[in-house]
């Protein structure tokens, strides 16, 4: 049974004899670099210096409550809006695994940047178990390239901290509680955020469209949770997919995009089932999302397919 506040005391006691100088964390604001910069900071105080990336590719008002968050933890950090660099890296680009390399060759840039302005020697990562292991870490194919794993170290020349390396999620969140973290029970999302969620070109007027049918699917959920109308699942979001169909919008012909709603139940992202969510909230999701997504949204969804064969997201 994994007891969280040992894990604390023996992290931090390590993470004391662990680094000597100055050290970079990658703050997203999910779960994982939350606990990992909350550990660091105990440890180590402002020779942390927190740095969130705006990628262009957040969830709605993401990355302003992020920013709040850090200020909150009373973290030394920096925050960088490089969204117009990330839309321009991406242009033009459909394949998944270029997206993922693409991005994380940008995050390493942008925080090699950081990295020799600061003269860094350390670099903390919130990599937990199943990032790496689906990376090619074991004995196993590569199935995505996580974005959190790999290239930083080699290339920073600086020493690689990875508290969380060991942990799966549900151990991350018992840390997070134990601390009285806000983002403890906050549903994981992929560091190439939701390029990732925008099949094919993600370019911003078509991120914009999953950005908030995202929105809408994580609010109706989250209202349909807080009623008791279902169980919260592991993770709950929509996909904008590269197909466009007929339909009709007032009395008019209408030809637009086709939005998938995805909900799984998982223990440790290794594998998932997807969630049997009531079609009433279904039901609100679809209308909600064609309504305000007008004539270029006319059909959505529901992906009914479990890891394995598919894989949480779509890319
Ligand atoms: P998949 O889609 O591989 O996702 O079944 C498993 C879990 O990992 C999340 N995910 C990522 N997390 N960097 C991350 O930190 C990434 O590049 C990445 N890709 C996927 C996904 O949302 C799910 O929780």
């Amino acid at each position: 049974m994994f007891n969280a506040d040992r894990f604390i005391k023996e992290s931090v006691t390590t993470l004391k004899q662990e680094i000597a100088g100055k050290t970079l964390i990658a703050f997203s604001g999910g779960v994982d670099s939350t606990v990992c910069a909350a550990l660091v900071n105990k440890a180590i105080g402002d020779q942390l210096i927190a740095v969130h990336i705006d990628t262009g590719y957040m969830r709605k008002g993401e990355s302003a409550s992020v920013e709040k968050l850090m200020r909150n933890l009373g973290l030394n950090y920096q925050f960088i809006d490089a969204s117009k660099e990330f839309y321009a890296a991406l242009k033009g680009v459909e394949d998944p695994e270029k997206k993922r390399k693409i991005i994380g060759e940008k995050f390493i840039r942008l925080f090699e940047q950081v990295a020799k302005k600061e003269n860094i020697d350390y670099l903390v990562q919130g990599t937990i178990a199943p990032d790496w292991i689906e990376s090619g870490g074991e004995l196993r194919d590569t199935i995505k390239s996580h974005h959190n794993v790999g290239g930083l170290p080699e290339r920073m020349d600086v020493k690689l901290v990875e508290p969380l390396r060991d942990l799966y999620k549900d151990e991350v969140r018992k840390i997070a509680r134990v601390l009285g973290l806000p983002v403890a029970e906050r549903q994981p999302f992929p560091g190439p955020g939701l390029s990732i969620r925008v099949i094919g070109e993600a370019t911003p007027e078509r991120t914009a469209l999953a950005r908030e049918a995202c929105h809408i699917v994580e609010t109706e959920i989250e209202k349909a949770v807080e009623k008791g109308e279902m169980e919260k699942p592991w993770q709950y979001f929509a996909v904008l997919l590269p197909v466009k169909t007929v339909g009709v919008h007032g009395d008019k012909r209408a030809y637009g995009h086709t939005i998938a709603i995805r909900a799984v139940h998982s223990i440790d992202a290794m594998t998932c089932s997807y969630s049997t969510i009531p079609h009433q909230v279904i039901d609100k999701i679809s209308t909600k999302i064609t309504n305000e997504l007008g004539t270029r949204v006319n059909r959505i969804v529901y992906d009914v397919t479990n890891k394995p064969p598919g894989t949480v997201e779509w890319e």
